[in-house]
């Protein structure tokens, strides 16, 4: 409300964010918090081989450079810029639920940013100055526990995000007593860091087993042996992986699937969740089989083609665990504090009493007349339904009642039916939140939507009408 609305009227504001993010955690967990313990470890199966004659057995310090390299750069580049890109999507997208989260998290990010500057020198060092380390057995002892720093800040930057994360979805007595330590420890917290961290390892591990037959040749016994050691690797983060995920699943019930019924009730949804379950199957399937064969038949030469599957398996699940989590958290982006349309639920009241227009600081208008119902519709409608739909682009609102009403053709939209479903849109469906404004407002956002509909014309953000003219 004390913001002006960004919008994205083609692809909807939400997809921004989620392209965005998803692509930052992959990389935050696959070649990061999961891949860089990995990496050193492996360099210290190289140091401890080069017993006391060598510094280090160059085959195995090899193969741990070239995979880092890969990380160190991918990490500092489309990982660091993406991590950014998070900042600047859901600042743009919903500064209003960043403005809580710091305010409330300050502590913590402030802890976290420290932290991360840290990741960001170590892994610069570690990484540059691997050459150096091969002078000594002392200089590479000294490496390999720059390795193991790094990896411990990489996942403690990890933990502190997972609590805000854990927050947004169900912050727990937060709602009464308002502490930070209320928030940190929210109730998702615990099983979200414990399912996540073994996740990563097995993201980095199927990324790192892939990646370890492109460096090495084949029939060597570099290639074998190094194989064997990822491949345990997954091994041993796989139970954890499929206990973690559970203890999570079983913490959501009680606190936010009571309202599935209801929020999966799209079929498009339903799909969504029978896909996870199929792909938490299947992902942790092909990693066992493959990481299995490796480790425990090495003899027997798996076709290079299906490792590909568990890094495929992998992000695919990690996406689309990332997707339910967003989704389900609806009406709310804060659990029970804020709605996603970036209203706070305590100031409800308020709205339905003054209007919302009333108190929306950017919008040229505060109060529907006959003369300005549509501008004023549309303002509702950017306050309201924005976050979520488009008017005619992905998630479109017209679309969805056309489709709603089985329209077909462009018929005109009745505006009585639409102003009795928006009146209890929460009940209709649970992930919408409810409706925010006053009578008048709710006829505007009608006329607005059957406007679009007949015009099929765009609304435009704040980032293309300026603010100069919204005033
Ligand atoms: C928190 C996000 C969010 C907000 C805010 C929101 N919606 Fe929705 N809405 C959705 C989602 C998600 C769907 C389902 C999309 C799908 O799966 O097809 C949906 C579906 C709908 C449907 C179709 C429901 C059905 O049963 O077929 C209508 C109509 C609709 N929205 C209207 C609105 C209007 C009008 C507003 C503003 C007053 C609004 N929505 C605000 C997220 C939201």
């Amino acid at each position: 409300m004390d913001f002006p609305i960004f919008h994205l009227d083609f692809m909807g504001d939400r997809l921004l964010i989620a392209i965005i993010a998803v692509l930052h955690v992959l990389i935050n967990h696959g070649l990061a918090v999961g891949f860089i313990p990995l990496v050193t470890w492996l360099e210290y199966i190289g140091y401890k081989k080069g017993g006391q004659s060598e510094i280090t057995n160059t085959s195995w310090d090899k193969l741990a450079y070239h995979l880092m390299t890969v990380a160190f750069i991918i990490t500092t580049t489309i990982g660091a810029m993406t991590g950014v890109g998070i900042w600047f999507a859901s600042s743009l997208v919903n500064p209003a639920s960043i403005g809580s989260l710091i305010r409330v998290f300050y502590g913590a990010w402030f802890v976290e940013w420290m932290v991360f500057v840290t990741e960001v020198v170590l892994i610069l060092i570690y990484y540059l100055s691997w050459k150096k380390s091969l002078k000594s057995i002392k200089a590479k002892a000294k490496h390999i526990k720059l390795g193991a720093s790094l990896s411990i800040f990489s996942w403690v930057t990890m933990s502190i995000i997972v609590s805000i994360l854990g927050f947004m979805m169900d912050t727990g007595s937060w709602v009464e007593n308002k502490t930070f330590v209320s928030g940190f420890a929210n109730p998702i917290y615990l099983p979200q860091l414990a399912f996540r961290t073994p996740l990563a390892a097995l993201m980095g591990g199927s990324i790192a087993l892939f990646l370890c037959l492109l460096f090495t040749k084949k029939n060597t016994e570099i290639r074998q042996d190094a194989s064997r050691a990822i491949a345990k690797w997954m091994l041993i983060a796989t139970p954890f992986t499929a206990v973690a995920a559970f203890w999570y699943h079983s913490r959501i019930p009680h606190l936010m699937i009571g309202n599935l019924p209801v929020a999966v009730g799209t079929m498009d949804f339903q799909l969504w969740y029978d896909l996870l379950v199929k792909f938490i199957w299947g992902a942790l399937g092909s990693v066992l089989i493959v990481a299995g064969f490796t480790y425990f038949k090495p003899q027997i030469k798996l076709p290079k083609v299906l490792y590909i599957v568990p890094v495929i398996g992998m992000l695919g699940f990690a996406g689309i665990f990332e997707r339910i989590r967003e989704f389900i958290r609806k009406p709310y982006v804060i659990g029970n504090y804020m709605y996603s349309n970036t209203l706070r639920k305590e100031d409800y009241p308020l709205y339905k009493r003054d209007g919302l227009l009333a108190h929306a600081v950017f919008s040229p208008v505060k109060e529907v007349t006959e003369a300005n119902k549509l501008v004023a519709g549309e303002q509702v409608f950017l306050l309201a339904c924005s976050r979520c739909h488009t008017t005619n682009g992905i998630n479109s609102v017209v679309e969805k009642f056309e489709n709603m009403y089985s329209i077909k053709n462009g018929e005109p939209l009745n505006p009585d039916l639409m102003k009795n479903y928006i009146a209890h849109i929460e009940n209709a469906r649970y992930f919408m939140p409810p409706f925010p404004g006053n009578e008048k407002e709710l006829g505007a956002l009608v006329e607005y939507i059957k406007h679009i509909q007949a015009q099929r014309v765009p609304s435009e953000g704040v980032q293309e009408r300026g603010i100069a003219s919204v005033q």
